[in-house]
């Protein structure tokens, strides 16, 4: 079978539709949780499952550190290693790069840097970064970048966005298809309109099954990235997934599906969950807040999740005080369940063609003080 989107309806510039691949078939639009280094954070893959996730995210960088990439496949790949049979994308390793500042360098050819475990030296090339995520059987595998530390000149994010291009292309060229499998190509281009058209037609020259816009939510503002995607979305093909990658808060998903986009990933709702924060359809809360501490009610009346169906806020309040792990572990699940529930709640709108009234009550609801 091939890798393809097919829309199912339009709302404005939103879609809803089905990603096939070779490990399962995904409705969009869709979250991915990230599983870094090869787990969901304080989650079970069954539990990761229960919330309705189709897709999740692992990262080349940490997984070539840690356990090595070779070691993966030796294991029958990630998928089997981590026990999660459904389809997996992992990054490239550009971005969890240039997060490492000062022990990095970079040429042309590629990107040498200083591992954050042990300080080994390393180095990725688009080469290298493809052959990795083929040996952990990466359903999408996503292109070799440079993600650009901003603040940053027009010249800097041109000739950055313009180094991104070339390695584009010879990620592509060190792409090896398979049926059901795919690669995203990543468009560079910070807040600059014509950059961004640039790096669109640099990419769709190149062809890719799917695209992703990348060099955002990097401080820039959700004003200026909305209008990024106003700039850019239009430009790419109707027929292929669209990825808004490392977005965002609940409000951003729903702006970047209003725009046109299909996929997300963040570590908002896992790294929240881990320390005390939920999210919640009437707003964020933190449950180490003593308001919450003789609270019998649930966090959030009508969540499917383990947290709101089986425990209380007072049990939730007391598990953060007294640290135990049962108390991340429960907040993650209700924080991707909520994501999870949110994505369900907008697909659903897009197929009776009610996102707008649909987004209108959702930000009433987030904008009120219920919690
Ligand atoms: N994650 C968030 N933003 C980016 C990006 O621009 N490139 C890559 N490779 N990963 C990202
Ligand atoms: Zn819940």
């Amino acid at each position: 079978m091939k890798f393809n989107w097919q829309g199912v309806a339009v709302d404005g510039s939103a879609r809803a539709g089905t990603m096939n691949t070779a490990h399962g078939n995904v409705p969009t639009p869709t979250f991915m949780p990230v599983g870094t280094a090869g787990t969901v954070k304080a989650m079970t893959m069954d539990a990761v499952r229960a919330t309705g996730a189709g897709i999740v995210l692992g990262n080349t960088y940490h997984l070539m550190l840690r356990p090595g990439a070779e070691r993966v496949q030796m294991a029958g790949g990630l998928h089997r290693f981590m026990d999660w049979p459904g389809p997996i994308l992992t990054d490239s390793g550009g971005f969890q790069v240039m997060s490492l500042g000062a022990l990095r360098k970079l040429d042309e050819d590629g990107v040498t840097f200083r591992s954050h475990l042990d300080g080994s030296a390393h180095r990725l090339t688009p080469e290298r970064s493809t052959q990795i995520q083929h040996a952990l059987d990466a359903t999408i595998t996503m292109c070799f970048d440079e993600c650009l530390q901003l603040p940053a000149t027009t010249e800097a994010i041109a000739a950055s966005m313009q180094l991104s291009m070339r390695w584009a292309a010879r990620s592509r060229e060190a792409f090896v298809a398979r049926d059901g499998y795919a690669q995203f190509g990543i468009v560079q281009g910070g807040t600059d309109p014509a950059l961004r058209a640039d790096s669109v037609r640099a990419l769709l020259e190149i062809g890719f099954e799917g695209y992703a816009v990348g060099g955002l939510a990097v401080g820039e503002g959700q004003q200026l990235m909305f209008a990024t995607l106003d700039a850019t979305v239009p430009l790419l093909p109707a027929t292929a997934p669209r990825y808004l990658m490392g977005v965002g808060t609940p409000d951003d998903l729903l702006g970047g599906v209003q725009r046109g986009i299909d996929m997300f990933d963040c570590v908002m709702p896992t790294r929240a969950g881990r320390t005390a924060r939920a999210y919640t359809g009437f707003g964020q809360l933190n449950l180490r807040n003593a308001r919450h501490a003789d609270d019998l009610g649930p966090l959030e009346p009508g969540c499917a999740c383990l947290a709101c169906t089986r425990h209380s806020r007072a049990y939730l309040h007391h598990l953060f005080r007294a640290e135990e792990m049962l108390g991340p572990m429960l907040l993650t699940w209700h924080n991707l369940e909520y994501y999870q529930s949110l994505m369900r709640g907008i697909r659903a709108a897009i197929l009776q063609q009610r996102l707008e009234s649909h987004a209108g009550s959702l930000r009433r609801a987030w904008a009120g003080s219920g919690a």
